[in-house]
């Protein structure tokens, strides 16, 4: 019966969300019968929108060129390696010292199951590998509520919710919610509290074996010892550890995540080998963008020279801060639409430590602990357990803490993460650790953003010009979806600009 109401639309249903207007990639039997001819491409970024609008137009045959103004193709999308050099914009110079194997992502690092880059990862056969984004034996701490220790998440989340449902079972057993509920709901509620908050028959949470334990049950002769020390409700409060738990239940943040195996860059590297390396020229920074009414053409510089392409259409794909400083001929509308979209700032440092000492001292695989300190959260690597070396994000840290940061040399970004670290982890956080590597994006040239804010959303009347071609010209990004900081923004808003562009040329 249940089944057939969800069939009828009567009742919910398990089905998978419906994702985006169903796409259809340009196909080579589109220009069969047409007598038509695929048109010559140019795009201009090489991050996952503009490889993702090479390689799907690339299905039909088009020829398209992506001009890449840094060493590699992928954007933000960016695995940091041993070997790896950058140099922000205040001059810092870094080489990464990781280890073989070893590795942070500096931009991207974790996918829902719901956004279709998983998808481009069965496609593209990119394996995939569960990144743990929540972890009941992280640690949260919060010093400005006077926590001198961390906390295991776990046990500020049993503490929380058997208040939470304490108060809310006392207050539906008084009677305060009488207006609200039928004397079956209050039962009911009541059985629920009693569930959620592990209460006793007299509707107190007085302690939980859901908060952990001070030695774990083991053999006969060694039963559980409970944390002691419970706190009272008002404590709690005061702890503020309550604001961390929403983050779970976002629908973009809740477990199970992924990532691919071997670093977020695999998805980049799996268009760029099916479109062809060569179509992908990386060292070329673009220069102007001309509309010249029958076709389109891209100048750019490589290697100190002043080249030219020209092309039947253009994506553009590259940040709109980017973007907006690039001369072109497109019009007033589409230069006030990208400086609208302001670019954010967002930070990470990675820790490459001798040890696992997160697993076998606190028994942390994964997962991240979260503080009020300008670190704001720390990951465990969801790679490589149990392994020699290891590599930590210290910090991920957003706006002006992450600008405060960037502008300290590495290695006093290193001693200052530090130095929180080890008030919640102890010595270790010092004493192994081997070497750091840190990323600032809004001082890091060709991108200057972590992501960027379109009020008013993308399709506010004023982003019109980007969201319709000017002229030859499309337009393509994360920034111009409503999943901006994701790169399912950019793969759903490559996939808009090639069907727009496919149905033209087919017309
Ligand atoms: N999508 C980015 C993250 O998950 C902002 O942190």
């Amino acid at each position: 019966m249940f089944a057939t109401m969800g069939a009828l639309g009567l009742a919910p249903t398990a089905q998978a969300a419906t994702r985006e207007p169903a796409f259809d990639a340009p196909r080579k039997s589109d220009f069969t019968l047409s007598g038509k001819g695929a048109a010559k491409v140019v795009i201009v970024g090489g991050g996952i929108a503009g490889l993702t609008s090479a390689y799907e137009l690339g299905k039909a045959g088009y020829e398209c060129t992506v001009l890449e103004a840094r060493d590699r193709a992928g954007g933000r999308n960016f695995t940091v390696r041993g070997g790896d050099t950058t140099t922000d914009l205040y001059g810092n110079r870094q080489t990464a010292k990781f280890t073989d194997g070893h590795y942070m992502n500096a931009g991207p690092a974790r996918i829902p199951q719901w956004m279709i880059t998983l998808d481009y990862c069965r496609e593209l056969d990119v394996p995939i590998e569960v990144f743990t984004n929540i972890n009941a034996d992280a640690y949260i701490y919060n010093e400005s509520a006077g926590m001198t220790s961390p906390m295991r998440y776990r046990t500020a989340k049993a503490d929380t919710y058997g208040y939470v449902s304490e108060l809310l079972a006392k207050a539906t057993d008084k009677g305060a919610l009488d207006a609200e509920l039928t004397s079956d709901d209050r039962e009911r509620l009541i059985e629920f509290l009693k569930d959620f908050g592990d209460l006793g028959d007299t509707l107190d949470y007085t302690e939980s074996e859901r908060r952990g334990y001070s030695v774990v049950p083991a053999a006969a002769g060694t039963p559980e010892v409970r944390c002691s020390n419970v706190p009272t409700a008002s404590e709690v409060l005061a702890t503020g550890v309550g604001r961390y738990f929403s983050f779970e239940f976002g629908y973009d943040q809740a477990m199970l995540m992924f990532q691919p195996v071997g670093g977020m860059d695999q998805i980049p590297r799996a268009p760029v080998r099916a479109i062809g390396a060569p179509k992908v020229r990386t060292g070329c920074a673009v220069t102007k963008i001309t509309d010249t009414g029958g076709g389109v053409t891209v100048t750019y510089t490589q290697g100190g020279r002043t080249h030219q392409i020209d092309a039947d259409y253009c994506i553009g794909a590259l940040p709109p801060n980017i973007l907006a400083k690039i001369p072109h001929n497109l019009g007033t509308g589409v230069q006030s639409a990208l400086e609208a979209i302001t670019p954010q700032s967002a930070g990470k440092i990675g820790l490459e430590y001798r040890s696992h000492w997160w697993e076998s001292d606190h028994n942390i695989y994964g997962g991240i602990t979260e503080t009020d300190q300008d670190v704001v959260h720390i990951w465990h690597p969801s790679y490589g357990f149990h392994g020699e070396r290891g590599v930590m994000i210290g910090y991920y840290n957003y706006a002006d803490t992450a600008d405060a940061y960037a502008k300290l040399t590495p290695k006093e970004r290193e001693n200052r993460a530090v130095t929180t670290g080890v008030k919640i982890y102890g010595d270790k956080y010092l004493t192994e650790l081997a070497s750091s590597f840190s990323q600032h994006w809004r001082q890091f040239s060709h991108q200057e953003a972590a992501w960027h804010d379109t009020p008013g959303g993308p399709d506010d009347a004023r982003y019109k010009p980007l969201n319709e071609p000017s002229g030859r010209v499309y337009f393509a990004g994360d920034w111009l979806s409503y999943t901006a900081a994701w790169q399912h923004g950019a793969f759903t808003s490559a996939r808009k600009a090639v069907t727009a562009l496919n149905r033209r040329v087919l017309a």
